[in-house]
């Protein structure tokens, strides 16, 4: 089924948008030139469960979510009614706090193993600087150990200052840290995920400098065993406040984040996108001893006591737990893949599609990393022509059904026929109408 409509509007506006919005889209992972150039979507009229509709009038089947905000699919009945009826009971921010703020910070104490104390912001890189400060003023210290992708801040950003020409073969290529100081060069130390190892290095060369180790605990797959308490124990021996970065697996991978799912409690975690099921809304939940530093310092800022949003992550999080939403996705995330696989060894593709069920991951197995560029633009412009909006990383949802995932196999089918024909005559790279996806940037955990 190949969708209506060409994306004529949708260019028309992205060429507007490049000369009125500097990059032309909000977010990085919102532009066409990550993708494939020309076929993908760019602007949006409506979105609903687990489809939304293009300006063009095309209807795609979404598995990418907006990268993973919506746990309950778009514009759930129940959290939208309880927004419509907080707009008009209550209103949006007063001059006074809402006493909502009490009835979430206490759901989620109720819920996040980390949790005695909650403050409120609108998204994840802001929760994450929230954390991090707090982290500062907590131990005195300056430098930060990282491991995964945390927002667009000064504070990580400085991690690409001293990388100097190497930034390509760097941890964060594709980010130049344009516009940060260079005062902050030397405060932001990567280590590698599972690699326990380069932690110690980091802890022991950075000795009594390191304020915070923040970190994914995991994206698309689980851990190695034990290797998040091994971390939890170098934390507590170098004295450092250990902070999981739950924004992506936050009321996702369990409704007690990674840190429920894994059995590790840290100092703090920040959450953002499944809080609040699209709604921008994000949180910093930590340890009293820690969070109460807080008290003292100037955190701040007028939106954050905003009753809407907050209605919205009350709402969401009582909705995951009614319906059991981290264990359905978990369970069709599996039944997903196993189709797709099999679908994969039918065409024989160097291909697999793999990880926990909640967040998966499209892996391709060529030699040439070139290839893989092409198979995987290929893939992203088939998919899109009919009306599948695949990036080679699922989020699923709630509306993501066993009906769907029949919608979804024989497009899928018609895709892999067409890359297995591609690489038999191997002339991949002449079939692409789009220019090559371009590489946003390279997340650190897998
Ligand atoms: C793990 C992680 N932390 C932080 C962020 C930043 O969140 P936001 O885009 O809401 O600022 C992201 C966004 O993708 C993320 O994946």
């Amino acid at each position: 089924m190949m969708r209506p409509y060409g994306v004529d509007k949708s260019y028309e506006l992205h060429k507007h948008a490049l000369e009125v919005i500097p990059g032309g889209t909000q977010l990085i992972s919102r532009r066409p030139t990550g993708y494939a150039y020309g076929v993908t979507p760019v602007f949006s009229t409506r979105a609903k469960g687990c489809r939304f509709w293009d300006v063009d009038g095309n209807e795609y089947i979404d598995l990418q979510m907006s990268v993973g905000t919506n746990v309950l699919g778009y514009a759930d009945d129940e959290v939208d009614a309880a927004v419509i009826k907080c707009i008009q009971e209550r209103g949006p921010v007063p001059s006074v706090s809402s006493d909502l703020e009490l009835e979430l910070a206490d759901e989620i104490i109720a819920t996040i193993p980390c949790a005695e104390m909650v403050r409120f912001c609108k998204g994840g890189g802001e929760a994450n600087v929230i954390a991090i400060r707090i982290a500062r003023a907590y131990t005195g210290r300056d430098k930060i150990a990282f491991c995964g992708y945390h927002g667009w801040h000064d504070w990580y950003l400085s991690a690409n200052l001293e990388s100097g020409e190497t930034l390509d073969g760097y941890l964060l290529p594709g980010i130049e840290p344009l516009g940060v100081p260079k005062g902050l060069a030397g405060t932001a130390l990567p280590f590698e995920w599972e690699n326990l190892e380069s932690l110690e290095k980091l802890l022991e060369s950075h000795k009594g400098e390191i304020a915070a180790i923040i970190m994914e605990a995991a994206r698309s797959f689980d851990p190695k065993p034990g290797y998040l308490q091994e971390v939890r124990k170098l934390a507590t021996k170098h004295e450092v406040v250990l902070i999981f970065d739950e924004v992506v697996t936050g009321f996702r991978l369990h409704i007690a984040g990674a840190q429920g799912r894994y059995g590790v409690t840290p100092d703090m975690a920040t959450f953002a996108k499944a809080i609040s099921n699209g709604y921008p809304f994000g949180a910093v939940a930590g340890t009293r001893e820690v969070m109460s530093r807080c008290n003292d310092m100037f955190v701040s800022s007028t939106y954050w006591s905003d009753p809407i949003t907050a209605t919205a992550a009350l709402t969401t999080i009582r909705e995951y737990k009614k319906r059991k939403v981290q264990e359905y996705i978990e369970q069709m995330g599996k039944k997903y893949m196993a189709a797709y696989n099999a679908l994969v060894e039918k065409w024989e593709l160097p291909l697999r599609y793999a990880g926990t069920g909640h967040n998966v991951a499209m892996v391709w197995d060529f030699d040439d990393p070139i290839m893989t560029k092409q198979a995987r633009t290929y893939y992203v412009q088939e998919c899109n022509k009919r009306g599948v909006f695949d990036p080679g990383g699922w989020h699923l949802c709630w509306s993501h059904t066993e009906e769907v995932l029949k919608e979804l196999l024989p497009r899928a089918d018609e895709v892999f026929a067409l890359i297995k024909d591609a690489l038999d005559k191997g002339d991949l790279a002449q079939r692409l109408e789009a220019s090559l996806g371009k590489e946003k940037f390279r997340r650190l955990v897998s």
